[in-house]
């Protein structure tokens, strides 16, 4: 493909997102209750998996996964449920070689066999070499990873996405998602700002998207799956939550400057767009720094159309 990927050719302001945010794996959103296995947010995206009603191996990729705990969380809690007939065989994707490196010495600590990783854009997932030795699979999930790729590339991912399940297979998508075009503007204008002060660089790897349900919907059927809404929630947080995503070392202090200008942005997406103040729940306390939002997120599952 001469040096550029699918996603690099989408764009002018193409390429991919790779910032994760600096914090360790076992830092990773640790206050954000939607990152949490025993949260609804999970459960219900569990659920609707059906696991429990599959008889042979689950071949499933947790794709765009970061430090991979959405995928690990969901075979450790089928693996010790007392329905599950059958054991998950799980692979991990994501465009940097960092996380998946992290994962594997992650289940070494925990004395368990690597899992396979695949590591390429999820625009090319069907295609990676990788994918090779692992054929179709049942399940992919992603859950949190196509919000932030450019307008225009969630779309290739999950058409990806259905190229690399079998006929009778799913795809799960856990994200955020905007409940009108101006809380849309206001968002974006927010989660851009947070991924540029975590060093994404918007020349080379385009601005993030949040798209609206129904544009959720829409990439779904483009893609070629029915889509089937299964939750919405919000996740909620502080701004104080994002403590150590900006910096190596959380004594920098960098990192509280840096929540601080979220905090402005924030402000000023309210003074912008006033919408976003109301669906996002945006709350300012008296005291500075004291600013909370809701954030909109759902579960969609997709079967091939
Ligand atoms: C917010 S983190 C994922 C969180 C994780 N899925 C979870 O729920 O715990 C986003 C991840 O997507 C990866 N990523 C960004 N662009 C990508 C792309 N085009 N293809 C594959 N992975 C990508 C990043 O490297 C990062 O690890």
């Amino acid at each position: 493909m001469n040096g550029t990927t699918k996603a690099d050719q989408l764009s002018s302001k193409g390429g991919a997102y790779t910032g994760t945010g600096k914090q360790g794996q076992n830092e990773f959103r640790k206050d954000i209750g939607s990152y949490a296995s025993t949260s609804p947010f999970f459960v219900k995206a569990f659920d609707a998996l059906r696991l429990g009603e599959r008889t042979g191996p689950i071949i499933m990729i947790d794709a765009m996964a970061g430090p991979g705990k959405f995928g690990l969380d969901i075979r450790k809690t089928h693996h010790n449920s007392p329905n599950s007939k059958t054991k998950i065989w799980l692979a991990f994707n994501d465009i940097k070689k960092e996380p998946l490196m992290k994962i594997n010495e992650e289940a070494d600590k925990r004395g368990e066999d690597p899992y396979a990783t695949i590591q390429c854009d999820i625009c090319e997932l069907n295609t990676a070499e990788d994918m090779r030795f692992i054929g179709k699979v049942d399940i992919v999930t992603v859950r949190y990873g196509l919000k932030d790729l450019p307008k225009g590339h969630a779309q290739v991912a999950l058409e990806a996405m259905r190229q690399t399940i079998a006929d009778d297979g799913m795809v799960l998508v856990a994200d955020m998602f905007a409940k009108s075009k101006e809380g849309q503007y206001g968002v974006n204008l927010v989660h851009a700002k947070k991924q540029e002060l975590a060093g994404r660089n918007e020349q080379r790897e385009g601005v993030c998207h949040i798209p609206t349900l129904e544009e959720w919907q829409v990439y779904f059927l483009e893609a070629g799956f029915k889509p089937k809404f299964i939750y919405g929630t919000t996740s909620d947080v502080n701004t104080k939550n994002w403590t150590g995503q900006f910096v190596e070392d959380v004594s920098d202090p960098g990192d509280f400057k840096r929540i601080a200008m979220m905090d402005d942005i924030i402000k000023v997406a309210c003074a912008r767009h006033p919408e976003f103040q109301t669906e996002f729940q945006v709350s300012f306390a008296s005291a500075h720094r004291e600013i909370t939002l809701k954030f909109p997120i759902f579960v969609m599952v997709g079967e091939k159309a």
